[in-house]
């Protein structure tokens, strides 16, 4: 869906969205696919890519704010669509950040000796919980899943540092406010679309900006590295001024820096998985290459890794 599709619908344009943003189209799921669906295309695509049966898998973990139900987890629905063994399967709601903390548990699940094979995936399927007539925020996002088959290393690669963080305090500047316990969803949410995505986009623009740039230098300092030693920098994608601010202030160069805004939107946690994948198809990644990657996203969230492929 473009810009100009978009401002059929809604009170803007393609220059308001492209100078804002740097979004020039983002896609959707059709109707019917659940968080689930998205999962299996994604899983399917990175086992045979990986080279790695879903027999091997022996935990599951989804980051999603589109779950397919509030329970069963998506997690546990992906692993019935798979035909997977009955291995743990879960979900992380984190946002944005949802992939990145996935990666990060898995991590910690194979260096504990608790797994040997972990599925991390994302997918959103954010067009369910935007308000259509919004153009605050309908605009921005994007639908989309990605996966990643993670496994103990034997030589150089793998994940090198990491660092994560959230702060509960600014849940109010972006938040789905009914839906859930706190607001049971009823004729009178529903009438004032309270189960849509609600957001403060100044202030959240403000603290993107600062908790990426603090996630990614954290994250390099950890692995004992420097801006001129990363290949790539991979940072969640929601609004390419807030990229531009994030690397200006970290020290990243932009010729570094891949930038799938244009393409795909804000994919919420669903972003840093499939930038990744669109990264390794483009050659951009290859054996060897050292990226950093970086997110941002409700709750407040934020994370950041240094990954040697
Ligand atoms: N088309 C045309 N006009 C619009 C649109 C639109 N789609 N959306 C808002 N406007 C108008 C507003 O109504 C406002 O008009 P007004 O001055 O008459 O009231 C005007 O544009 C300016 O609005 P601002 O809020 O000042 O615009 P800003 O430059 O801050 O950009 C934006 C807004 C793009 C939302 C920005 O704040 C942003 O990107 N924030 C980050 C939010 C985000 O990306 N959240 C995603 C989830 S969190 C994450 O992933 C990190």
């Amino acid at each position: 869906m473009t810009n100009d599709d978009w401002s059929k619908l809604v009170d803007t344009s393609d220059e308001w969205i492209t100078t804002r943003t740097g979004i020039k189209e983002r896609h959707f799921a059709a109707p019917g696919q659940a968080a689930s669906d998205l999962v299996k295309i994604a899983a399917e695509k990175a086992l045979e890519d990986a080279g790695i049966d879903k027999d091997e898998i022996d935990v599951i973990i989804v980051g999603t704010v589109n779950a397919d139900n509030n329970y069963p987890s998506t997690g546990n629905w992906v692993q019935k669509k798979m035909g997977m063994k009955p291995v743990p399967s879960f979900d992380i709601s984190a946002a944005c950040s949802s992939f990145l903390y996935g990666l990060i548990l898995g991590d910690s699940l194979i260096k504990s000796g608790a797994a040997k094979t972990v599925l991390v995936s994302s997918a959103e399927i954010m067009s369910q919980i935007i308000d259509w007539e919004d153009r605050n925020t309908c605009v921005l996002f994007g639908d989309g899943a990605g996966s990643a088959v993670l496994r103990e290393s034997d030589g150089e690669e793998g994940i090198l540092s990491s660092c994560w963080g959230a702060d509960g305090n600014l849940g109010d500047l972006l938040v789905q406010p009914a839906g859930g316990s706190a607001m049971p969803p009823t004729e009178e949410t529903l009438a004032r679309k309270l189960h849509t995505v609600h957001m403060k986009g100044n202030e959240v623009f403000k603290h993107a900006v600062l908790r990426m740039q603090e996630a990614s230098m954290k994250a390099m300092e950890l692995a004992n590295l420097s801006s001129e030693d990363i290949d790539l920098f991979i940072p969640h994608q929601a609004n390419l001024r807030i990229i531009d601010a994030t690397i200006r202030r970290a020290k990243i160069p932009l010729e570094k820096t891949y930038i799938t805004v244009d393409k795909i939107a804000n994919m919420s946690g669903a972003t840093i998985p499939v930038s990744l994948d669109m990264a390794r198809r483009e050659g951009r990644i290859k054996e060897g290459t050292t990226v950093l990657t970086s997110a941002f996203g409700a709750g407040f969230t934020w994370g950041g890794l240094v990954i040697q492929f």
